[in-house]
């Protein structure tokens, strides 16, 4: 299988592409777009009976974030046609399709067999299923737990509705490309307990890596865009809608113990924090972690948000962000960049103010291996999403996009990456460009 893997991704890199192209992402909007609205969570009316099993399925939904995948921007829940793009932006776009009960456009005729081998297996009843899904992460998730989902969407309201037909390569009989596709990448399997672990450490163990499909963003992933297994959590580059044919890559960070650049420094208790509410001491949430959080992680019960944390801070750490080195006339004006726009909120120590902003000393946001979240949260601002508005939360950061030019941004990114003991590779002009 190895030299098989080899062989293809140097040899046929083209050819297998045609057949095996596909990147989750999540968001259809990000908080930051000019013009554009942070994006409120979907509102999805409460499961209609008593039945346990249909209101296990309901949190098990949420846990999987359904809705956000599979909800247009105001539209109805789960009636599908959100866009989806690769990283390889020729091939086309694919739409997430309609998981309502209605026989003719959704899953109304579905049996329950047939939504368990979806989700465990990626393989509809139409053929197999693009990896946009996170089947790669669902197959882990317990025969029963399935089943409660299935008996929840049974309920919710059907909607006629079909999402736009897909486009180039994801229209046509590529498809079938994902066999090959599977047999190289995909591992079918449920979740296994570790015996030597504790309780909590598997049931968020179970979460992260079955219905969180963290993985499907945070993981990065090979030419051919299955996740590389042996950097789990590392961090990666996602894309991100912005509007109607606008992506913007956004990174998200390592979720290993790496101090530079990784959550070394959160906390349990930050952890859990930050994914129930959005926000702790280090930061809070914007870009694509708002709807995460809004649609999904918020619903968490204290239980799964500590098990998740335990989980997490067990990860074993990726290595640091690179140092950079700044000659003393880059040092001074990046400082002063700093001082003139940053310096009121964030302080000149790094550290932030109460009631004002988060820490950038110690930012896994300001040291990921790739600056593209660091570029995006100055030139568009940050901003939490709407519904989730705790107490004692910053307000919103502006945006700089009118306010500095490239090089200025570039230089300001890069104090920042070289101060207060942060790391983080050097950011140019160039970078920023390919953001705005
Ligand atoms: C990261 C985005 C994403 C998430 C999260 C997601 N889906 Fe999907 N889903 C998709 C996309 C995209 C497709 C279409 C794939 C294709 O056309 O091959 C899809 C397809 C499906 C299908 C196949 C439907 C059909 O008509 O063929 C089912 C069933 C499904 N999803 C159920 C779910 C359930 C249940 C959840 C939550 C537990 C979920 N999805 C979460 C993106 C997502
Ligand atoms: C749709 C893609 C996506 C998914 C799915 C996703 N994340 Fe994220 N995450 C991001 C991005 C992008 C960032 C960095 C920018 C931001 O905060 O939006 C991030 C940031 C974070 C941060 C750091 C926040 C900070 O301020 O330093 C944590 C912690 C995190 N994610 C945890 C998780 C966990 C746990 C899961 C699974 C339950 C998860 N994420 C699923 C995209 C995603
Ligand atoms: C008006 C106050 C203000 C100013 C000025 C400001 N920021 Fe922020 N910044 C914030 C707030 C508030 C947040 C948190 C937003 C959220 O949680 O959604 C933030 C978040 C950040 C983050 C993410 C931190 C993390 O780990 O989550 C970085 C990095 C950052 N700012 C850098 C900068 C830089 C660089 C400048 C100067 C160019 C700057 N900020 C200017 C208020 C400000």
């Amino acid at each position: 299988m190895t030299t098989l893997r080899k062989l293809i991704v140097e040899g046929a890199l083209a050819l297998v592409l045609f057949a095996a192209p596909v990147m989750a992402q999540d968001a259809p909007v990000t908080t930051n777009t000019p013009g554009v609205d942070v994006p409120a969570p979907v509102d999805v009316p409460p499961a209609p009976t008593v039945d346990p099993q249909v209101q296990r399925g309901e949190y098990l939904a949420q846990m999987g974030n359904c809705v956000s995948c599979h909800t247009v921007h105001g539209g109805e829940p789960f009636a599908g046609g959100l866009p989806f793009k690769t990283p390889y932006m020729f091939l086309g776009t694919m739409y997430s399709t309609n998981i309502t009960p209605d026989e003719e456009t959704g899953i109304g005729t579905w049996t329950e067999a047939d939504f368990v081998k979806a989700m465990h297996t990626g393989e509809g009843p139409n053929g197999p299923l693009y990896p946009a899904f996170p089947y790669t992460s669902f197959t882990k998730v317990s025969e029963d737990d399935v089943k409660a989902i299935y008996a929840y969407l049974r309920t919710v309201k059907p909607v006629k509705a079909e999402p736009p037909s897909n486009s180039f390569i994801f229209a046509g009989p590529f498809r079938f490309g994902m066999k090959i596709w599977n047999a190289l990448f995909f591992d079918e399997g449920r979740y296994v307990a570790d015996a030597s672990q504790s309780e909590e450490w598997n049931r968020g163990a179970y979460l992260v890596n079955g219905l969180g499909h963290c993985s499907a963003c945070h993981t990065p992933r090979n030419a051919l865009l299955a996740e590389k297994s042996a950097e789990h959590l590392w961090g990666a580059v996602v894309p991100d809608v912005v509007a109607e044919g606008e992506y913007r890559p956004w990174y998200a960070v390592n979720l290993t113990q790496t101090q530079n650049g990784g959550l070394g420094g959160w906390s349990a208790e930050d952890i859990r924090k930050y994914l129930k509410t959005g926000h702790n001491r280090w930061g809070g949430s914007f870009g694509p972690m708002n709807e995460v959080i809004a649609n999904s992680l918020s619903h968490m019960t204290d239980e799964d948000a500590k098990a998740m944390a335990a989980y997490i801070k067990s990860l074993p750490a990726a290595p640091d962000t690179p140092a950079q080195q700044m000659t003393d006339e880059e040092r001074e004006a990046a400082a002063a960049l700093y001082k003139k726009h940053c310096e009121e909120c964030h302080a000149a120590s790094g550290r932030g103010g109460f009631m004002k902003a988060p820490p950038v000393a110690g930012s896994v946001i300001a040291q990921g291996r790739d600056p593209a979240s660091l570029i995006n949260v100055i030139l568009y601002g940050a901003e939490p999403a709407k519904s989730l508005n705790p107490p004692g939360a910053w307000e919103t950061m502006r945006a700089f996009r009118d306010r500095m030019t490239d090089e200025e941004i570039a230089a300001v990114a890069n104090y920042v990456r070289s101060s207060w003991k942060n790391t983080g590779s050097k950011v140019t002009a160039q970078d920023v460009a390919r953001h705005r």
